[in-house]
C-alpha cells in the first residue's frame, strides 16, 4: 500500500475490543482490523461461534484473545477489561455490535422480551462505553464504535423494540462524544443498512419485504458485511480524527432515499 494511505490509516499496534465479534458483521470487523495490524479481543456470549471467528483470526495474526460475555451484565464488561489490560496492557477501539431482535407485534410484546432486546443493545452500549470508556479516558485516547442501524429513526416496522434500542444508541453516542471529546475519546456510531443474516432472511425478511426494503434502497440491492470495512478502519483510525458524534450511513442509500 502506498506509504501516504499507511500513515494516515496506521493502526499497528492498536488494541481493539470487539463485542459481538462472532456475529455476521463483527467477525468480518474483527478480521479486516486484525489485516490492519490490530490486536484483537474478540468478544461474545456464542462459544461455538467465537471459537470459530477467532481461529479464523488466528491465522492472521497471533494476537487475538477471545472471551466471554454477557453484555447485559456490566460486570462481564469489567471482567473483559481487566483480562484484555493483562495482556495488552491498554484498549484503543472498542466495537459495541452485541445485540438481538424479533418480529413481534407491538401489541404482544412482553416485558421480558423488551428487556432482552433493548437491553442487548441499548444497555450493553451503555455498559461498554462506561466500562471501556473510563479506561480510554485514562489513556486520554480511544476510539468507540456502536452499532446503530437505519431503524434507529425513522423506525422500522417490525423492529419495535429493536428501533427503540438503536434510536437510544444513537442519542448515547451523541451524547458520549460531547462529555468525552475533552479527554481525546471520539465516539461514533456506525448505521448499516441491511445486510442479512440467516436469522433475519428467516424471521424478518420475506419476499414481499425484501421487494419493499430493495425498492427503497437507491442501489437497490442488500449489503455485504466486507463493504462495512472501509467505515471501521477510518472510524477506529487517526485518519477519522475530527469525527466524534457521528452516524455514518453505509447504507446503499436507503437513508436518503423519499421518492
Ligand atoms: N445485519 C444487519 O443488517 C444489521 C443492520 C443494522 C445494524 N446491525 C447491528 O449490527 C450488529 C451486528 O449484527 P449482525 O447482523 O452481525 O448480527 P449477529 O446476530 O450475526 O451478531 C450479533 C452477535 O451478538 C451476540 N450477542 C447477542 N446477545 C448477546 C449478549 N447478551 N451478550 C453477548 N453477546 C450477545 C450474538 O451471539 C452474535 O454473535 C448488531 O448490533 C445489529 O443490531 C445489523
Amino acid at each position: 500500500m502506498p506509504e501516504y494511505l499507511t500513515k494516515l490509516f496506521n493502526l499497528r499496534g492498536k488494541v481493539a475490543v470487539v463485542i459481538g465479534g462472532a456475529g455476521h458483521l463483527c467477525s468480518v470487523m474483527s478480521e479486516a482490523l486484525a489485516r490492519a495490524g490490530v490486536k484483537i479481543a474478540l468478544v461474545d456470549k456464542n462459544d461455538a461461534n467465537r471459537k470459530t471467528a477467532a481461529r479464523r483470526i488466528k491465522r492472521i495474526t497471533s494476537s487475538i484473545i477471545d472471551l466471554p460475555m454477557d453484555v447485559t451484565n456490566k460486570q462481564d464488561h469489567a471482567a473483559v477489561l481487566k483480562a484484555v489490560l493483562k495482556i495488552f496492557k491498554k484498549v484503543d477501539i472498542l466495537i459495541n455490535g452485541a445485540g438481538t431482535n424479533a418480529p413481534t407485534p407491538v401489541m404482544d410484546i412482553s416485558l421480558e422480551e423488551w428487556h432482552a432486546i433493548f437491553d442487548s443493545h441499548a444497555t450493553a452500549t451503555l455498559f461498554g462505553c462506561q466500562v471501556f470508556g473510563a479506561q480510554m479516558i485514562k489513556q486520554r485516547q480511544g476510539s468507540i464504535i456502536n452499532l446503530s442501524s437505519v431503524s434507529s429513526g425513522p423506525p422500522l416496522s417490525k423492529a419495535f423494540t429493536y428501533s427503540v434500542a438503536k434510536a437510544g444508541v444513537k442519542n448515547l453516542t451523541q451524547n458520549l462524544a460531547r462529555e468525552w471529546a475533552p479527554y481525546g475519546v471520539r465516539v461514533n456510531a456506525l448505521r448499516p443498512g441491511f445486510f442479512p443474516t440467516q436469522w433475519s432472511m428467516k424471521h424478518f425478511i420475506d419476499d414481499k419485504r425484501k421487494a419493499a426494503i430493495l425498492g427503497h434502497t437507491p442501489m437497490a440491492r442488500f449489503g455485504q458485511p466486507q463493504e462495512l470495512v472501509g467505515a471501521v478502519l477510518w472510524l477506529a483510525s487517526d485518519a477519522s480524527g475530527f469525527v466524534t458524534g457521528s452516524e455514518v450511513h453505509v447504507d446503499g442509500g436507503f437513508t436518503c432515499m423519499s421518492i
